[in-house]
């Protein structure tokens, strides 16, 4: 397991950016951690650094957001919201978590509770202080 500390939202963008240049169409990051722990702002680094101009925002009620216009597409969830795990498939959901096409990145995984997702990497965000995020996570060379 690697740990990375953060200090300023900058410096989570700037960690999704050095996850841009190992991430495979196909890949499901999936993105665990406490309300304001920076995931959005990982995504939002990720998906910059991909070369996508879309604007990143939290797809708290759509549950899914799409950015184009980069090396491979981004597919965003958020799934807090989700209240049985049989919602994803009228949501729409269940494609891109099983078969992303590009890059599936989705937040609150565990209330999906899927099983056999064999391509799902997860990260951990943690919340230190005001300023400080950790983030752990099992991808290589990072
Ligand atoms: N080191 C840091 N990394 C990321 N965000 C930070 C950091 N320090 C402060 N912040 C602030 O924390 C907030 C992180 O919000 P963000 O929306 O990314 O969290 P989230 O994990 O997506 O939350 P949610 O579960 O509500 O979607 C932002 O307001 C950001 O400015
Ligand atoms: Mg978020």
């Amino acid at each position: 397991m690697n740990v990375v500390v953060t200090h300023g939202p900058q410096e989570t963008e700037a960690f999704g950016g050095r996850v841009a240049k190992l991430v495979r169409p196909g890949w499901l990051l999936g993105l665990e951690g406490d309300l304001g722990a920076g995931k959005t702002a990982f995504v939002r680094g990720l998906v910059r650094a991909l070369g996508s101009p879309a604007r990143v925002h939290s797809p708290t009620f759509s549950l899914m957001n799409r950015y184009a216009g980069g090396r491979m597409e981004v597919v965003h969830l958020d799934l807090y919201r989700l209240t049985s795990p049989e919602d994803l498939v009228p949501a729409g959901l269940e494609e891109p978590l099983l078969r992303p096409e590009g890059v599936t990145v989705a937040e609150w995984i565990s209330r999906a509770r899927f099983d056999g997702l064999p391509h799902l990497r997860t990260l951990r965000f943690r919340w230190i202080d005001e300023n400080t995020r950790e983030i752990s996570h099992d991808l290589p060379g990072l």
